[in-house]
């Protein structure tokens, strides 16, 4: 049993990921914890909560987290992702709430509880796991894995013409966790993946449409803005999944098609802030991370639909 821990700024496509993990029959889903990013921190408590609930995972306890980055402020994508981060739909409230404690405490409790057990994987801006770090060097040593949707080692950006997002959110916080990093423990996967790979063509949203259940109309109703942005901004063919592509990769690792090990940084400047820089160079200093570049589209949609097509059945 892959036993998860993730940490999500629950927007629309971390929402898909989160049915990914919690309806994946191989996964316990220890616990979710939160930070502010693609939407404020209430709402992407109110987010995680939400597509739990609508996965029949409703028990799985949520903390939240930290409300800011490392050193600058917030600046949320909801530009991408509607004012509720999931699609501007007026979708009701969860039943539950976030549970007492800070995310920070839990990621270091349970590390700490479980060594080389947890894998962690993280969806948002990385604030909250650098901020744990920063009381546990060794952070990332006591999980068997650590998985992370962030960065553009293409330099091919989404949010500025060369960064990802999640690194340029908060980019303080990504250093910090790149620079604790081995390629043994920690594995980046990119927008670049996204941009590739997991893009819902036409074809794939009539698909979608076609299975007709909840989860699916959920999926294809929460992404109708980022459906929006992406024709008006990164010119894809459909909107992208960079959260569940990468959930895809952690719960099947032999969709991985192309991968490397190579010594990044995360730029700090005002002018590249945010960029992947990924030392090629033969004098490179060691490598610190697994860069995840290609995922097998197919097998990637496969998992999707598949998982998208279930019915669940009422809960008690
Ligand atoms: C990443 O940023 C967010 O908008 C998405 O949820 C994803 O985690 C993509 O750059
Ligand atoms: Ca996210």
């Amino acid at each position: 049993m892959l036993e998860l821990l993730v940490d999500t700024d629950t927007g629309s496509d971390d929402a898909v990921a989160l049915l990914l993990a919690a309806l994946d029959d191989r996964v316990e889903l220890t616990a979710v914890t939160t930070v502010a990013g693609n939407v404020p921190l209430p709402r992407a408590t109110r987010n995680a909560l939400l597509a739990l609930e609508l996965a029949g995972a409703g028990s799985v306890p949520v903390y939240q987290g930290c409300d800011r980055p490392v050193l600058r402020p917030l600046h949320t994508a909801q530009v991408v992702h509607g004012d509720d981060g999931m699609g501007d739909l007026g979708l009701a409230d969860p039943l539950g709430s976030a549970r007492p404690g800070h995310a920070v405490d839990v990621l270091l409790e349970r590390a700490r509880e479980r060594p080389g057990e947890l894998t962690l994987v993280t969806l948002g801006p990385l604030t909250n796991i650098a901020a744990a770090l920063l009381r546990d060097r060794a952070l990332l040593t006591r999980f068997r894995h650590v998985y992370c949707m962030i960065g553009a080692p293409d330099a091919v950006g989404n949010v500025s013409a060369t960064a990802e997002f999640n690194a340029w959110a908060d980019p303080e916080a990504a250093q910090i966790v790149a620079a604790a990093a081995t390629p043994e423990l920690v594995t980046w996967i990119g927008w670049d993946v996204s941009r590739q790979d997991a893009v819902m063509s036409p074809a794939d949203q009539d698909r979608l449409r076609g299975l007709g259940t909840p989860l699916a109309e959920f999926t294809q109703g929460i992404n109708r803005k980022v459906a929006e942005w992406s024709a008006a901004v990164t010119g894809l063919d459909g909107y992208d999944l960079p959260d569940p592509v990468a959930m895809a990769v952690v719960l099947r690792p032999e969709l991985v098609a192309e991968a490397e090990r190579a010594h990044v940084r995360v730029a700090l400047g005002d002018e590249a802030r945010g960029q992947t820089m990924t030392d090629r160079r033969l004098d490179a200093p060691p490598a610190n991370l697994t860069l995840v570049r290609r995922v097998r589209e197919r097998g990637f949609k496969d998992l999707l639909f598949d998982t998208l097509a279930k019915t669940l059945e009422p809960q008690p």
